[in-house]
């Protein structure tokens, strides 16, 4: 049974780092009139209250994108996503790439909590979005080469599940194969323990051509593992390392 719900830490640094770097990311594949296929395997619920009981209770929101919402040069693509959700809400990365895809653009979206996903299908509707009740990474492997087949895949788990470390590894070898010219961004939480660390090296003995991205920030709150937030990018598109450099310089100095 799944008891992770994203809602408590939507908006948070880890989610900014993410979803400002799959804006940047898909402003670049956009740039082509080609269409895409755009594949998330754990997708959320796509937009979130941020003054629900949950997010006010950790504050994980007001240390994240209250605080680094303004650092954001005003032509950066992740606030022209923000400036695209109505007010109040905080737009979840299917939102996100709702905003910045186009018509000729296709999404696949997969998740499996229950209430979740039923939120999902209530948020995000159109004729060229597809929704999942389905493990993710499953549904990945079924899709994959997708039509079209230039794209990306948001890979974004909550690892929960300790295994989920061990798996993604052998699980990207395996779709790699199959979908060799696709951008797949793997999320992955910077803790403490160090627990992140034997996937990240096993990811990156397997892919020597992609791009690993980091950031820093301080703890939520006392006692909190999480002290910094990972993006593994394979076939990252041209001109994305540079622009990472300058969204890592937004997050200097967050205390
Ligand atoms: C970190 S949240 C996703 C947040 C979302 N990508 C975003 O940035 O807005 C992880 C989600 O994955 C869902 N989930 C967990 N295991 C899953 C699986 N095997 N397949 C699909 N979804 C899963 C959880 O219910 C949760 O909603």
């Amino acid at each position: 049974m799944l008891s992770y719900q994203h809602l408590y830490h939507a908006g948070n640094a880890a989610d900014v780092h993410k979803h400002a770097a799959l804006a940047v990311a898909l402003e670049y594949l956009t740039r082509k009139d080609k269409p895409l296929s755009y594949i998330e395997t754990h997708a959320g619920r796509g937009l979130y209250d941020l003054t629900a009981p949950e997010a006010v209770k950790t504050g994980e929101a007001a240390q994240g994108i209250t605080r680094l919402r303004d650092r954001f040069p005003q032509n950066h693509p992740y606030l022209k996503a923000l400036a695209a959700i109505p007010d109040g809400l905080y737009p979840g990365s299917p939102a996100i790439a709702r905003a910045l895809l186009r018509e000729q653009d296709t999404l696949h979206l997969a998740e499996l909590h229950p209430q979740e996903y039923t939120a999902l299908r209530t948020n995000l509707r159109g004729p060229s979005i597809h929704t999942y009740p389905q493990d993710g990474l499953a549904l990945a492997q079924s899709l994959c080469p997708p039509t079209p087949r230039r794209g990306l895949m948001l890979v974004d788990p909550s690892y929960e599940i300790k295994a989920e470390y061990a798996q993604i590894p052998k699980w990207l070898a395996t779709l790699t194969k199959k979908w060799n010219v696709g951008v797949v961004m793997i999320w992955y939480p910077i803790l403490t323990s160090g627990a992140h660390r034997p996937m990240l090296r096993s990811l990156q003995a397997d892919q020597p051509e992609a791009l690993t991205h980091e950031v820093r920030f301080p703890p939520a709150r006392d006692g909190h593992r999480m002290i910094g937030s990972g993006l593994f990018i394979v076939n990252p598109p041209f001109g994305l390392g540079p622009e990472l450099k300058s969204l890592s310089a937004l997050f200097r100095d967050t205390s």
